[in-house]
């Protein structure tokens, strides 16, 4: 095996997780942090996020990944430079920059003869690759160096998972040179050759990764648009749900269908209050933005992010229906994070649904079972936030599950439902099995399940 030292700028979860995947190949990883606090945790072999198999990843007693806060002395061993730094949105939905080309400016002067590849994990808006190219040319004029697109795909709460098994690596190059040595730096994972996984105990794919040489701005599109597609997936199912609502269709039996047609696929078909997070919010808006700047009205995107913003209110018009109107009720948000297995709270839906439950006079809590200390400072003085449920829920006149955390799918909803002043769910997710949570008593309303207009009807 070829062992390459690399350097991986910025700590966040996609430099940490690409940081433990090459380690895991086999390379020699520096991991450089700016802040200090961040890097002064690692060195204490303590991970700075909530991500499942980070730690045992990095701190592995075979693990060759080391932390420093010097770019200087990572960029000068390293063959290969991993930028993996935040490109957060811009108020008008753009991608901010000034991250990278921090970076850029930061390596510049450590660039020399030898030949180096920079690769740009972050996700940049087309055309960035070469802005970014002509710009670190300008700042290092005789240097040798190939600036590489390497766009990553990694799911939050699966995101070591993800990193040593890639469905595909996609690398946008001008260089044959760039590609080679791309190639030599993903060797193990294009052969499966992780010793890690046993480790780690991670489930194997079946097969191995598709490796893909594009353009880098083909290789920049390729990562809006496969968030953009999976949120359109999401969009579409919830738009489906919607209209199970309306014909009395059940959206579990329907997903069903669309989901074992193999062109369709089954995963990303779960209907829901919408998507959240850090990446599909922020990419279909830079992607509809991008499409605009170029000239190009991308409809469809559009109607996907609008579907996704009138989803959780649609929902919460459900409830407010249900209560005779939310004011003067209490109601637990149950899950802040934008989905389980993170402490994430950007584009938190609960966050949200918790200030618009409170704008429409209800007396609002809110329970997580990692981020609640972390919410606090998001939410208002009068918004409860609380790690403990059976509080959250006690005299509660109703609750919206928004995270499907495993703690609420295997709640005793029997005992919780006890202490409610009503026992009414609002299951956000379509975590809850409906059954269960009749036989605890509680009135289920879910998002297009046939059983949920059962329940309604009688009131309605
Ligand atoms: C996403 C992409 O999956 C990943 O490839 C990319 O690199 C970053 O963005 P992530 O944001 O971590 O990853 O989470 P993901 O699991 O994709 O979920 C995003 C949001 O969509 C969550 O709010 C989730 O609840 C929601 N979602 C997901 C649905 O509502 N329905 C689904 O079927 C799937």
């Amino acid at each position: 095996m070829n062992t390459l030292e690399v350097a991986v700028i910025g700590a966040g979860y996609v430099g940490l997780s690409t940081a433990a995947a090459l380690a895991a190949c086999g390379h020699r990883v520096w991991v450089v942090e700016r802040d200090p606090v961040r890097l002064e945790m690692l060195r204490s072999g303590r991970v700075p996020i909530q991500e499942p198999h980070l730690k045992a990843a990095l701190f592995a007693p075979s693990s060759t990944v080391c932390f420093t806060a010097d770019l200087r002395i990572a960029v000068c061993v390293s063959s290969i430079v991993v930028i993996a730094v935040g490109t957060p949105p811009t108020p008008s939905h753009g991608a901010n920059l000034s991250q990278l080309y921090a970076v850029l400016e930061g390596i510049a002067p450590l660039l020399d003869e030898q030949p180096r590849v920079v690769v740009v994990k972050s996700t940049v808006p087309v055309g960035t690759h070469a802005q970014a190219s002509q710009e670190l040319r300008r700042l290092a004029p005789i240097a040798s160096f190939a600036l590489v697109s390497n766009p990553e795909f990694l799911r939050q709460g699966r995101a070591v998972r993800d990193a040593v098994f890639p469905d595909r690596i996609v690398v946008g190059a001008t260089q044959p040179w760039a590609f080679q040595a791309m190639k030599t730096l993903y060797g193990a994972l294009l052969e499966g050759q992780i010793s890690l996984t046993e480790a780690l105990e991670l489930e194997r794919p079946v097969s191995l990764p598709a490796w893909l040489e594009v353009s880098p701005r083909s290789a920049e599109l390729a990562k809006y648009a496969a968030n953009a597609f999976l949120a359109m997936k999401i969009s579409f199912v919830n738009e489906i749900a919607n209209v199970c609502e309306e014909t009395g269709a059940d959206i579990d039996e329907v997903i069903s269908v669309l989901g074992s047609d193999a062109r369709i696929g089954a995963d990303f078909l779960r209907a829901g209050l919408g998507y959240g997070g850090s990446c599909f919010p922020k990419d279909t808006r830079a992607l509809s933005q991008i499409a605009a700047k170029s000239g190009y009205d991308f409809q469809l995107l559009r109607a996907v992010i609008e579907v996704n913003a009138a989803q959780r209110y649609r929902a919460l018009d459900t409830l407010e229906r249900r209560l005779n109107g939310v004011r003067g009720k209490t109601v637990t948000v149950l899950g802040l994070t934008f989905k389980p297995d993170t402490d994430d709270l950007r584009e938190s839906l609960g966050i949200d649904l918790a200030l618009e439950l409170a704008a429409r006079g209800a007396f609002v809590r809110t329970h997580d079972p990692v981020a609640a200390q972390a919410a606090r400072e998001l939410l208002p003085a009068g918004i409860a936030v609380s790690g403990n449920l059976e509080a959250m829920l006690t005299d509660a006149d109703a609750c919206v599950l928004v995270t499907e955390w495993r703690e609420y799918l295997t709640a005793d909803w029997a005992r919780l439902g006890a202490r409610m002043r009503h026992a009414l769910v609002l299951d956000g997710r379509n975590a809850l099995e409906p059954t269960v949570m009749f036989a605890a008593g509680f009135t289920y309303l879910g998002i297009g399940r046939a059983d949920t207009r059962l329940t309604r009807q009688p009131q309605d």
